[in-house]
């Protein structure tokens, strides 16, 4: 298992190549994909298919991805939070999501906060992305609970949204 970091109450790890499970478990609830401009997965194999040609490369083209999160109090995988290149915008932007038994806690605030700063100190990324639907106000309340600056209002991917971004003070 690869621990890429910890957080007070959570560890962050790779997915590997056997995770299809966990993707499929994540995005098999209806108000985890609401926003996200996502199909509900209805069958593993969909979320297998996600698995390697979205998740899994970015670790070897890029050295960055959205990461599974665990609790460490009691090792129970509640979603994912990470980073992602996307080329079509030349960006790296800040993703995440959780099963909603998991919500209401700050875990996505804490794996958030984290991971922008693993981005610029270990990574040493220029700027950071964050966007979410402009209905969705818990992900909204994330971005700039972890001090993200707000950028302007757009549409991505057929989506109204909010986009704010973090620059990296060390470079
Ligand atoms: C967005 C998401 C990650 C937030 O997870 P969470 O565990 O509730 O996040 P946190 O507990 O760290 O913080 C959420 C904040 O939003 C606030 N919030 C939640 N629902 C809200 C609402 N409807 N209106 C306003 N604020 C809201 C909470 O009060 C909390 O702020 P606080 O700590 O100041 O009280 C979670 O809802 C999720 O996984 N959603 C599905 C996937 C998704 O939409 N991902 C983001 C795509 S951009």
């Amino acid at each position: 298992m690869q621990i890429i970091f910890e957080t007070p109450r959570l560890y962050l790890r790779r997915f590997t190549d056997a995770d299809a499970s966990l993707v499929f478990y994540l995005n098999s609830y209806q108000e985890v994909v609401e926003y996200v401009h996502e199909p509900v997965h209805t069958c593993v194999e969909f979320s297998r298919n996600i698995l390697f040609e979205h998740i899994l490369p970015q670790y070897a083209l890029y050295n960055l991805g959205r990461l599974a999160v665990y609790v460490k109090e009691n090792e129970e995988f509640i979603g994912w939070c990470g980073l992602k290149f996307r080329a079509e915008l030349n960006e790296i932007d800040l993703g995440y999501r959780y099963i909603p038994s998991s919500w209401g806690k700050g875990f996505a605030t804490e794996a958030a906060k984290h991971t922008l700063d693993y981005g610029f100190s270990k990574l040493q990324l220029s700027e950071i992305i964050g966007r979410a639907h402009v209905d969705n106000k818990a992900s909204l309340s994330v971005l700039k609970k972890i001090g993200m600056t707000y950028l302007r209002n757009e549409v991505v991917d057929h989506c109204p949204v909010e986009t704010y971004h973090s620059i990296n003070p060390n470079v």
